[in-house]
């Protein structure tokens, strides 16, 4: 299985600042070694096409940060998979919790996107983790399991296991500095790996899980060698190519 390391750039860069960061990350990419690895950049939809056409390592996928469960209509404001794809974008996310908390999406919806992403032939990073409320509440496993079922129900079917990977990020490790401890880590991916197996049977085991929250190019490797750590999904610190590029390296 080929680890992935992703980069949400949320609502940052310009498509002129999209073209500087990844014409760099061209240059820096040129001699890692990528073949065991898929690196996937999902900037806001105004640079998807321009980034698209900017990277030229045949590694690197760019993908969208979100999108509306329909082909098209009067849907003001939102945007279709077949525009992602028309950009030249492969990927999406679904669930951030930028999105969940601040724009109020709920799991019903979440599971919706992903399902239309997935049957429109996107692939799909889905995003689930729990509150630092809820985690004190003894809740982590009940919210993960909630999360994973609504997300995952109705998937397309046949479904190819590397086209739907999951994101863990604990919303109290998102932007804060503070990384999930190593045991905090695997205990949530053990608790995910083993909801897929409920959910998914033997496709479970072939589904990456990457964790989010803080990563950056100093814990990069120490998280990403944990088991079932199957790639990390970078915010800030993807956002300047030669830190990305060290934790794309780690
Ligand atoms: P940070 O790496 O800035 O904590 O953001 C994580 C994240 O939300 C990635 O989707």
């Amino acid at each position: 299985m080929k680890k992935i390391i992703a980069a949400n750039w949320k609502m940052f860069k310009t498509s002129e600042e999209t073209i500087q960061t990844l014409t760099e990350l061209n240059t820096l990419t040129e001699n890692i070694p990528l073949d065991n690895k898929e690196i996937l950049i999902f900037p806001p939809f105004t640079s998807l096409e321009v980034a698209a056409k900017i990277v030229n390592n045949p590694y690197i996928f760019i993908g969208a940060q979100d999108l509306y469960p329909a082909k098209e209509g009067a849907f003001t404001g939102e945007i279709s998979p077949t525009m992602i794809l028309a950009c030249g974008a492969k990927w999406v996310l679904t669930g951030h919790s930028e999105r969940r908390h601040i724009i109020k999406e709920d799991n019903a919806l979440v599971g919706q996107k992903t399902i239309f992403a997935l049957a429109s032939g996107l692939n799909v990073v889905a995003c689930i983790g729990e509150t630092l409320e809820q985690r004190e509440e003894g809740n982590l496993y009940d919210v993960l399991a909630e999360q994973l079922q609504q997300t995952l129900a109705k998937l397309p079917t046949p479904l190819s296991p590397e086209r739907l990977v999951i994101a863990y990020e604990p919303v109290w490790a998102i932007g804060t500095g503070k990384t999930a401890s190593t045991e905090d880590i695997i205990e949530a991916h053990t608790i995910i790996r083993e909801l897929l197996k409920n959910i998914l049977g033997v496709s479970a085991m072939q589904t990456r899980i990457l964790y989010g929250g803080s990563v950056k190019p100093e814990n990069a490797h120490e998280i990403l060698s944990l088991d079932n750590v199957d790639g990390l999904l970078v915010g800030g610190a993807s956002l300047k190519a030669d830190s990305f590029a060290k934790i794309i390296s780690a």
